[in-house]
């Protein structure tokens, strides 16, 4: 196990009340209870409104405490997106928010609970740490095992005209509940499994080798490593598999609850940028660069990944750390074959003429600076482009 020296420390705040059960989603009532929300809004999609039971679910929990349904949310999210669903709360007096969806709900609410306490528009609170008082409580039921939010402080939103991603980080958005059911995964398809599941998959390995990467995130991240190498074939391979998908929701939980505290890296800033300019979904980029990065970090982070190997459930005795170290993102590659998500940029449709500007883009976006090993300079992230392309 990698050490520490003297010089550790670390300051960590994880205030969620986190809800697993089969069928939790009945709880919501009693949740909202005890958090004092007497008018909640449900904030969520036309498609999980329309398509699944998931949204008659939660209104049946809900019964009195349900003052209306926002189905606005579009996904990465949007200014107006957030915006509208902030004035339409006020319209209804709503005193809380329960989202449900994947990561692009979860941030909408968490938008949302900003502008109704603060007022003004979304894009007038971009940065971090800039809110001084609580906001508005919000229950957060992820209907995808992926993004974490329901535990972090951050939010991502697209500014569609712009094609960029607008990153928030608040410890006051930090959801109050994660109520955690995986019978609402059970819909999900197979390819939005596999993404879901390496976007978790690359919040545990990036925040093991973050520059901020302490004790008890790595505790947390290689336990997320061993449940998704274990569970993501599985749920995959058969989405009724309860077990696989409420597995899958506890890596994503814990994967969150990691870099919550350490951020993200290289993986996340490149995948961002090919996000927003070319609408691949974050899950599915991400798995695209992940094992690229590893091998451009390898050099400086050989140890770290070796223990990512053996989370991993890869043998890596008697071999040397460097080359452990590549038996690692050969083994994260090998799960992305399996998973059936894309290896190369060029299968996803970015263009190769885009990628210096991908590369340029990419040193405005927060995570690129808690990579473990220095990634900010445009050629070293267009090398590693050129390799996923
Ligand atoms: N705030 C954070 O900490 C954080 C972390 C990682 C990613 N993100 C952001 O989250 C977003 C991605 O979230 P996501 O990957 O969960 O996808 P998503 O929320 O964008 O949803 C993608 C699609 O999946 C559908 N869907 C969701 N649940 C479903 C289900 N159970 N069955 C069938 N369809 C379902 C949705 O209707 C939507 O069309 C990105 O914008 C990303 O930048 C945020
Ligand atoms: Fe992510």
């Amino acid at each position: 196990m990698a050490a520490y020296d003297a010089s550790l420390s670390f300051n960590i705040y994880q205030p969620t009340r986190v809800l697993f059960a089969d069928g939790a989603v009945s709880e919501l009532g009693l949740e909202c209870k005890r958090l004092g929300i007497e008018r909640a809004l449900v904030v969520t999609d036309k498609f999980l409104r329309e398509k699944t039971d998931v949204i008659a679910r939660v209104e049946k929990a809900l019964g009195a405490r349900l003052a209306g349904i926002y189905d606005g949310v579009i996904p990465d999210t949007g200014v107006e997106v957030i915006d509208s669903g902030a004035r339409y709360a006020r319209e209804l007096r709503a005193d809380g928010l329960v989202s449900v969806g994947g990561g692009s709900a979860i941030d909408t609410a968490k938008g949302m609970a900003i502008v109704i306490t603060e007022g003004g528009s979304i894009r007038d609170h971009q940065g971090s740490s800039r809110l001084q008082r609580r906001q508005t409580p919000h229950i957060a039921v992820p209907t995808t095992a992926g993004t974490g939010s329901e535990v972090t402080l951050y939010i991502v939103v697209k500014d569609h005209a712009k094609h960029e991603k607008m990153h928030f980080m608040e410890e006051r958005i930090i959801p109050d509940t994660a109520i955690l059911d995986p019978s609402v995964t059970l819909g999900m398809p197979r390819g939005l499994t596999a993404a879901t599941g390496v976007d978790a998959l690359t919040h545990a390995i990036e925040s093991y080798t973050s520059i901020n990467r302490n004790p008890l995130a790595d505790a947390n991240a290689l336990h997320a490593m061993r449940l998704v190498s274990e569970h993501l074939p599985r749920a995959v391979d058969d989405g009724q598999d309860k077990v696989a998908r409420g597995q899958m929701l506890l890596a994503a939980n814990i994967a969150g609850t990691a870099f919550n505290s350490t951020g993200v890296g290289m993986v996340h800033a490149m995948a961002h940028v090919i996000g927003a300019r070319h609408s691949v979904h974050h899950g599915t980029a991400n798995a695209i660069c992940l094992p690229h990065v590893m091998r451009f970090n390898n050099d400086e982070l050989a140890a770290r990944y070796r223990e990512v190997a053996e989370a991993m459930g890869v043998d890596v005795r008697g071999k040397s750390d460097e080359a452990a170290g590549l038996a690692a993102a050969d083994a994260v590659a090998r799960l992305i074959t399996t998973v059936g998500l894309p290896a190369r940029l060029r299968d996803v449709k970015v263009p190769e003429n885009d990628l210096p500007d991908c590369a340029e883009a990419s040193l405005s976006d927060g995570a690129i600076v808690f990579n473990g090993k220095f990634a900010a300079d445009k050629d070293l992230v267009l090398g590693v482009y050129r390799e996923a392309y």
